[in-house]
């Protein structure tokens, strides 16, 4: 028998083989996915899609951020909150603690005036505490917070649908000045960006700080009404707080959620507080950060400064006889988006957008939105379309670079230069590539609300978030979320956490100016057919990595501790398997909901 001819007989045997094969498989694949399905909880319901794309947020899931893929099927929303807060923490006191306020009541010309600060926090915390109907604790900054608020420091928010109650905390001018302006913003700020600006660190700022940790604490200790509330401790404001909370509520289960991306360790070291700051923070059960990065960078930070037991694979870390789980949860926007009333087409809120900004209907538009801060890269971007200029004259006088910088912290003479250094370096671009009629950068120094800025995304052709240093950046998401007609390019910064999700948006370095110009050419040269291809992903991992999610997936591991807290108080589970460290949490969780509906 020749090679050929053994070649044609053997050949028929193979493909019926292989074909056999391939059908047991494929049969074997789809068992699987039924089983799982059927037998996934009652209330999972996942997101009507074609099967491809269902599969691809499952993957990514899996992916980025080692979640299992059952729990990708969630569908989160308001609803399901609820019915995981009703399931899983029956009657439980949810109570939010966060330097800034959600509802601001400022006097203004016509009367008191009520506002919405321009704060990613704000805008994530907000919808997870109506939908709670919990206790949000916060500075009462607004000059007309206190005659709106009653005996007991209370106000219903929001004000035409009350839902929740807002105890504001005051503060001092001094209290203010040495905690918020002083060790927070020129201390612990810098200190965790990589932005090039030295922190400050002063004794009399340290105080302050320790003491207004004190005086919220104290306000979470009054408000609680019963031992074991659920505290959801945000940002840098608070490092110490979860520490004083646990002394005096030490069956709580104290969140602590960092907004800003935490530093090496041999950055960290600079701190004069270090140690202190570590051991306030492992007062929470839970400490969240948005990238795996950040917490290997704090967990690193306590192995060098603390006497602990570091347990990596569980996430976890054991001080002083309890345990704090490490992880992350990359925070997000609601969806749908809230904002976009259906009439405003992209259409309309070009036109819009162009003549309020009094611009030529046949340019490009180029969108950043940000509060006015170093750590955003805003004179990079500017210096970015310098270079852009330079390598592509052509389209001098068709781009235009619309920039929102919403003031910020403009107390504080970092924020004062870098103002400065923004209006010198738009005058001289302006005045190189300007001309009769034509400014390619227009920098709108105040602040916009929800709706303008939607405007304004729907009206891009591109928004660029060239941040040096951000946990995650909101921005991203709001761009992205505003988009329903699938138009229009995303250029983001590869330190912003969102780059870890948002991976069709173009990643630049935005410490590479000439880079970034090319991707501003890529951007503006982009057909739209890869528009959509790219903003379709990109939605799809928005629409469901949504706020929800993010607080649910904090919420669901605290139903999980607390459940172990009770099987330990049973005595049904030995200590050691107790320590939320012994399992890995997420592919767990989801069970969670249906054993409780049984
Ligand atoms: O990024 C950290 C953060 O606290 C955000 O959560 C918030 O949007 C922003 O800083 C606002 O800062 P401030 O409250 O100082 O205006």
């Amino acid at each position: 028998m020749t090679a050929d001819s053994l070649y044609t007989d053997i050949t028929p045997i193979l493909l019926w083989t292989v074909l056999g094969f391939s059908l047991v498989i494929s049969v074997a694949a789809l068992t699987t996915v039924i089983v799982l399905l059927r037998n996934r909880p009652a209330i999972v319901k996942a997101a009507p899609m074609p099967a491809a794309a269902a599969s691809a947020p499952l993957l990514r899931e899996s992916e980025k951020n080692g979640r299992s893929p059952e729990e990708a099927l969630i569908h989160w929303s308001p609803e399901m909150l609820k019915q995981i807060l009703a399931a899983e923490l029956p009657d439980t006191e949810l109570i939010v603690v966060s330097n800034r306020e959600p509802y601001v009541h400022e006097h203004g010309p016509g009367g008191v005036e009520l506002k919405v600060p321009a704060s990613g926090l704000v805008s994530a915390l907000e919808p997870i505490t109506r939908t709670c109907a919990g206790t949000w604790i916060a500075h009462g900054g607004g000059s007309a917070d206190r005659e709106t608020a009653d005996a007991n420091d209370h106000v219903m928010v929001p004000p035409d649908a009350p839902a929740y109650t807002l105890r504001r905390v005051w503060l001092s001018e001094e209290e203010y000045k040495g905690y918020y302006l002083g060790f927070a913003n020129e201390g612990l700020w810098p200190l965790c960006h990589i932005a090039f600006e030295r922190p400050i660190f002063r004794a009399a700022d340290w105080e302050c700080y320790q003491a207004v940790n004190r005086k919220f604490a104290d306000a979470v200790v009054q408000e609680a009404k019963t031992k074991r509330p659920i505290v959801l401790v945000q940002d840098y404001h608070f490092a110490l707080l979860p520490r004083l909370v646990r002394e005096q509520l030490p069956e709580a289960i104290i969140i602590t959620f960092w907004h800003i991306p935490w530093p090496n360790s041999e950055v960290f070291s600079v701190c004069p507080w270090r140690e202190q700051i570590l051991d306030g923070m492992l007062g929470s059960s839970i400490l969240g950060f948005h990238i795996q990065l950040h917490c290997n960078n704090f967990i690193e930070s306590v192995d060098r400064f603390l006497e602990s037991r570091v347990d990596r694979e569980g996430a976890a870390i054991s001080y002083g006889g309890r345990t704090t789980l490490v992880h992350s949860y990359p925070i997000s926007i609601e969806w749908p988006e809230q904002t976009t009333p259906r009439r405003r087409t992209s259409a309309w809120a070009r036109r819009r957008v162009l003549e309020r900004f009094n611009l030529r209907p046949d340019v490009k538009l180029a969108v950043g939105v940000e509060r006015l801060d170093y750590t955003k890269g805003i004179l990079d971007r500017f210096h970015a379309m310098d270079e852009f200029f330079q390598q592509h004259s052509d389209w001098i006088g068709r781009l235009v670079f619309l920039q929102i910088a919403a003031p910020s912290r403009s107390s504080l003479p970092a924020y004062q230069a870098l103002y400065q250094e923004c209006q010198t370096l738009v005058e001289e671009i302006n005045a190189r590539y300007g001309s009769e009629g034509y400014q390619p950068i227009v920098l709108i120094p105040e602040h916009h609300d929800q709706h303008e800025l939607s405007d304004l995304y729907r009206a891009a052709d591109l928004c660029v978030v060239s941040s040096l240093h951000d946990g995650m950046n909101l921005v991203a998401k709001e761009f992205v979320a505003a988009r329903d007609d699938e138009a229009g390019v995303l250029v983001l910064s590869a330190f912003a956490g969102a780059s870890r999700e948002l991976l069709e948006a173009i990643i630049v370095n935005p410490f590479d100016a000439s880079g970034m110009g090319e991707a501003f050419y890529q951007a503006l040269t982009m057909p739209i057919e890869e528009q959509r291809m790219r903003m379709r992903r990109l939605r799809e991992v928005v629409r469901s990595n949504n706020v929800y999610r993010w607080a649910g997936s904090m919420l669901m591991d605290a139903a999980r501790l607390r459940q172990r807290e009770q099987f330990r108080e049973l005595g049904s589970m030995p200590a050691s398997a107790a320590t939320p460290a012994a399992s890995p949490p997420p592919a767990r969780v989801i069970e969670t909901p249906m054993k409780a509906r049984v």
